[in-house]
């Protein structure tokens, strides 16, 4: 009896086949670092520093990076690592602490020297190092540190120093070792992304081969894999997120998807027309568009408490979603916008890296809808979620969008919503938008938008006294959303916001500027 051999399919290997793995040692750095590779193009997850070899080695990647992080390597319950990663053969690039934890597990040391560097330093490499190939000798680099290494693991080079850090990176390319005691993934290491590229090109033979086509190929084959010819919702709220993540599925399964948008009155000026036109109009997506302002400002009568607000805003969603979505009949699959940094932040590496803050979207839709999940987004930062909208033709001023929150105008209106109140802040808003888009500055800022308190003040126009609201001005530089800085808008631009809106919009006579940092004050006013 002779047994054929029979060849299965083989498919294309995908960037994510083989990823660099991120291990997480609680640095407040280490989801920066897996962007950065990203940056390079390089796939790259975060990791527990509770992974094993095994698991490692089960992901074939091609290089492992260990994150800084707060502790000394000396310190009692210190996060460790498994020694035996380092003798896996797989390169592995250790940063600030997590050098220092190479180091003293390779036979080097490392000592509290007395010598912290925080800041700005200048770095001296040596010339042949690989991690420094084609770049200055000199270079600024960014520090963070008590302990130092004072001996470098055995068998490896020392490729760098700084004047207080002598000892500031090590290479060892026979076991693909190696070390930096500074910061390569921030700005302030000028030259960080490429010692960065460096090692993942030049020494980890990482092809740059993550890119938003790959990333669409492969999502769209995905999808069709999960959902077969189910049909498939798809709740879209006027934001960047959920828009790639419907143009992604109709991509995939065309019109077996079905998109809801619910308008609840509480967007900015056209931003409901808006999404009609771009996916009913322009991208031909099966489109269903509620009109539910009378429902949710009905809710909304008297109510003045901000987490009331919300809690109505969201219910109130739900409530109508469910609505439209039981009219459609038989749909399996429900779309959601999960980013690969919620995924992190519920602790889906458990990592060490301190939690943030999770803010419930609109988006979020019922807990107990019966359903199964399809989150084409699942593996993408916010920035590749961008590009990823650019290549998929979602317009630009779409893709760029700053964040908006669920619950919407509700909570820039200090103070009971109305109808006559929302088309003040509106109309106020839409003015400020335009004008910080016309001073090219929308892209730069985290949020910037109109709030109306619920105070009035008197006013002179034309010969009238007036008694009306003022409008504030809140515009803030972010990184997350966590911490915030108000932004130094030009007083020629704040100039012209405050003389148009007073001027054009009749029943504001006053324009204030918020100027608080968060902490201690938020970045809505409720
Ligand atoms: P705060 O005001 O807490 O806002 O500094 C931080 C970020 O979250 C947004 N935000 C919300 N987003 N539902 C949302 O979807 C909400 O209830 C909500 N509250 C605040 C806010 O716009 C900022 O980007």
């Amino acid at each position: 009896m002779s047994a054929e051999v029979l060849r299965l399919p083989s498919r294309e290997p995908l960037p994510e086949d083989r990823p660099v793995l991120v291990i997480d040692l609680g640095g407040q750095y280490s989801q920066l670092i897996a962007r950065r590779v990203r940056e390079a193009r390089v796939y790259s997850e975060l990791v527990s520093h509770a992974v094993t070899p095994d698991e490692v080695r089960a992901r074939n990647p091609y290089a492992l990076i260990l994150s800084g992080g707060p502790a000394s390597v000396y310190a009692d319950g210190a996060p460790r690592v498994d020694p035996a990663l380092f003798e896996l053969g797989v390169p592995t690039l250790g940063i600030c602490y997590g050098m220092q934890l190479m180091a003293q597990d390779l036979g080097g040391r490392v000592d509290r020297t007395g010598v912290s560097e925080f800041g700005k330093t200048s770095l001296e490499t040596e010339g042949e190092g690989a991690l420094f190939a084609g770049l200055p000798v000199e270079q600024t680099v960014w520090m963070s540190h008590r302990d130092s290494v004072v001996a470098p693991p055995a068998g490896s080079r020392v490729v760098a120093g700084s004047p207080s850090t002598p000892i500031a990176a090590f290479e060892d390319p026979a076991r693909r070792l190696y070390g930096v005691q500074f910061h390569p993934e921030v700005v302030h290491t000028p030259y960080g992304q490429d010692v960065l590229k460096n090692f993942l090109y030049g020494i980890a033979d990482a092809p740059p081969a993550w890119t938003p086509a790959a990333v669409i190929e492969e999502q769209v084959e995905r999808i069709r894999a999960q959902v077969g010819s189910d049909r498939v919702l798809c709740g879209l709220s006027g934001g960047v997120d959920s828009a790639v993540a419907a143009l992604l599925v109709y991509k995939a399964v065309g019109d077996q998807l079905t998109c809801v948008f619910v308008d609840h009155g509480l967007m900015r000026e056209n931003e409901g027309e808006q999404v009609v036109e771009t996916f009913g109009g322009h991208f031909r997506v099966p489109l269903v568009a509620v009109q539910a302002e009378e429902r949710f400002l009905t809710r909304l009568a008297g109510v003045e408490e901000p987490e009331e607000k919300r809690m109505i805003v969201g219910e109130e969603f739900i409530r109508v979603f469910e609505e439209e979505a039981a009219k459609l009949g038989d749909v399996r699959w429900l779309v959601q916008g999960t980013l690969y940094s919620d995924v992190i932040e519920s602790g889906g590496t458990e990592g060490v890296a301190a939690k943030i803050k999770s803010h419930h979207n609109v988006g979020g839709l019922p807990a107990d809808m019966k359903m199964g999940l399809v989150e084409p987004l699942r593996l993408l930062f916010k920035d590749e979620v961008r590009r990823v909208g650019e290549e998929l033709g979602l317009p630009e001023r779409w893709v760029w969008r700053q964040p908006f929150p669920g619950p919407g105008l509700s909570i820039r209106i200090i103070g009971e919503v109305t109808r006559e109140r929302l088309e003040l802040l509106r109309a106020a808003d839409a003015i400020l938008q335009e004008e910080v888009r016309k001073a090219g500055l929308y892209r730069e800022l985290w949020q910037s938008f109109a709030v109306l308190p619920a105070i009035r003040s008197v006013g002179v126009q034309g010969d009238e006294r007036t008694y009306a609201y003022p409008i504030v001005i809140r515009a803030v530089t972010s990184e997350d959303a966590m911490t915030a800085d108000w932004a130094r808008l030009p007083y020629e631009l704040l100039d012209t916001i405050s003389s148009r809106i007073v001027n054009e919009v009749p029943g504001i006579n006053r324009v204030a500027l918020d100027i608080s940092s968060k902490p201690p004050s938020t970045i809505e006013w409720e």
